[in-house]
């Protein structure tokens, strides 16, 4: 018998681009939290199901107006950065995280300070719908701890890196490990109490080794550190050629890209987060793509520090992998549907081009523009993809992390009329047009975590 049953609308996109609406349906769901069977309406043992579900008060049924969408994975979080949600947007990437941003995560040396903030960053991102998420702690061992901690306590699918970072031409006195060594001592550290925090192999908290990025660390921090994913067999996140600045100074230090630079030191492996990846050459997408290393897509912050649209179309006819990022706080929203429209938006500039001076023919890159089920892709089981778990779609086998999407919600951007709305127009009004107060619950691992205050209805 399944431990929950589901029962109502549901959509989602299993692959790129292809819309599935699955209406009406039952989804089991077994006691890990893992979807056992997926029932259409008029399946003959879906009333007997339904009746038995009911009768143990497991099973939850969606009301009129209300929809199931996948959990939304944000490949790309700076936590310590979610104060400065909002503001300091003011100057370049390289002015921007000396001036702002490193004195910021410098804080985190404080416990205290560290866990009130990762506490509301935890809470509002499922509040959001973000049900996994990818996150950049600090240098701090106890307060990188104590973020695995407190999304585990609160139920999100998560990796946390504590971050590694030791140059001192590029790291200031105040927040720089103290070297290449100790760096290294203190995330295999991280990782295996990380690790001790789960205890079982489908662990919903997961370490990842953090080197900041190129600029911020020493030749012996890159190589130690990519000997230690090795050892250990842990993922990898790091910035990659994000900036005119980043990249050149990358060049100028190695003659090579990004991309050649991590590959070089074992950090370009199976489901290492690649945020950026902007001035990719054709070499690097194919070096990403041999080795199994997928692109953090964040649209919103590189308008902001980039100085270029990603060519995410060229990344996907490479058969990259890529999902979407937040890169809070050099993006300024916590919602991963604001990131499909970012996605959306970034994409038909690339498309069209910026400069009314150049013609046409000049302006743009044909064929970039994407589909609003494509970013949606992006935003779920593209994510789920890039880091090799089963989420982002609803399939036997993966895990149950859902929306429950309210068109009544007070507050509701999402008018839905069946007379004029074809129920695809709904999905797409949905990804264009809901927000926060529209996701009435957040689902992961089959557990509920998130419940809208303004959601009267009793579902669940
Ligand atoms: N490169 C190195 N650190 C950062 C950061 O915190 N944010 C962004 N966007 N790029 C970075
Ligand atoms: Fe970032």
């Amino acid at each position: 018998m399944p431990d929950r049953v589901i029962a109502g609308t549901a959509f989602h996109t299993p692959t790129r681009g292809r819309l599935e609406i699955l209406e009406n349906i039952l989804i089991l769901i077994d006691a890990a939290g893992t979807i056992s069977e997926i029932l259409p309406k008029d399946h003959p043992r879906s009333a007997e199901i339904r009746t038995r579900a009911e009768r143990q008060c497991s099973l939850i049924e969606l009301q009129d107006g209300q929809f199931l969408l996948p959990g939304l994975v944000d490949l790309h979080i700076h936590a310590p950065q979610w104060p400065q949600l909002g503001k300091a947007l003011d100057a370049p990437l390289e002015v921007w995280l000396q001036k702002y941003t490193f004195p910021l995560e410098a804080r985190f040396s404080d416990l205290s300070f560290a866990r009130e903030v990762y506490s509301s960053l935890v809470e509002a991102l499922l509040a959001n719908g973000t049900t996994t998420a990818v996150y950049f702690a600090t240098i701090h061992l106890e307060a990188s701890l104590a973020l695995a901690e407190i999304c585990l306590a609160k139920g999100q699918r998560a990796f946390v890196g504590r971050v590694a970072m030791d140059d001192p031409h590029q790291c200031p006195d105040f927040y720089r490990d103290a070297d290449a060594s100790t760096a290294v001592r203190e995330t295999r550290a991280f990782v295996q109490r990380v690790r001790e925090l789960a205890n079982d192999e489908d662990a919903l908290v997961r370490p990842i080794i953090t080197p900041r990025f190129i600029p911020s660390c020493t030749d012996a921090l890159l190589e130690g550190l990519g000997k230690l994913a090795e050892e250990l067999d842990c993922p990898v996140q790091t910035h990659c050629s994000e900036s005119d600045w980043e990249s050149g100074f990358v060049r100028e230090r190695f003659g090579a890209s990004d991309a050649e630079v991590l590959a070089r030191f074992g950090l370009l492996r199976q489901n290492t987060i690649l945020a950026h990846s902007n001035f990719v050459t054709d070499d690097d997408l194919t070096l990403i793509q041999q080795t199994g290393a997928a692109v953090a897509h964040c649209p919103l912050s590189n308008f902001y520090f980039a100085n270029a649209v990603f060519p995410l179309r060229a990344a996907l006819d490479k058969c990259v992998h890529v999902g979407l990022g937040s890169d809070i706080s050099a993006g300024h929203s916590p919602s991963m549907l604001d990131g499909c429209r970012h996605a959306l938006l970034a994409s038909r500039a690339r498309q069209s081009g910026v400069d009314p001076c150049l013609s046409a023919e000049e302006r743009g890159v044909t064929g970039s523009a994407i589909s609003v089920s494509e970013a949606f892709w992006l935003a779920t089981a593209g994510g789920g993809e890039a880091l090799g778990l089963p989420v982002g779609k609803f399939a036997l086998g993966c895990k149950f992390d859902a929306l429950v999407i309210d068109l009544h919600a007070p507050g509701s951007n999402v008018g839905w009329s069946p007379d004029l709305d074809t129920i695809e127009d709904l999905f797409q009004k949905l990804v264009l047009n809901a927000t926060r107060s529209n996701i009435a619950m957040t689902w992961v691992n089959g557990e509920i975590v998130a419940r809208s205050p303004f959601t009267p209805r009793k579902s669940g």
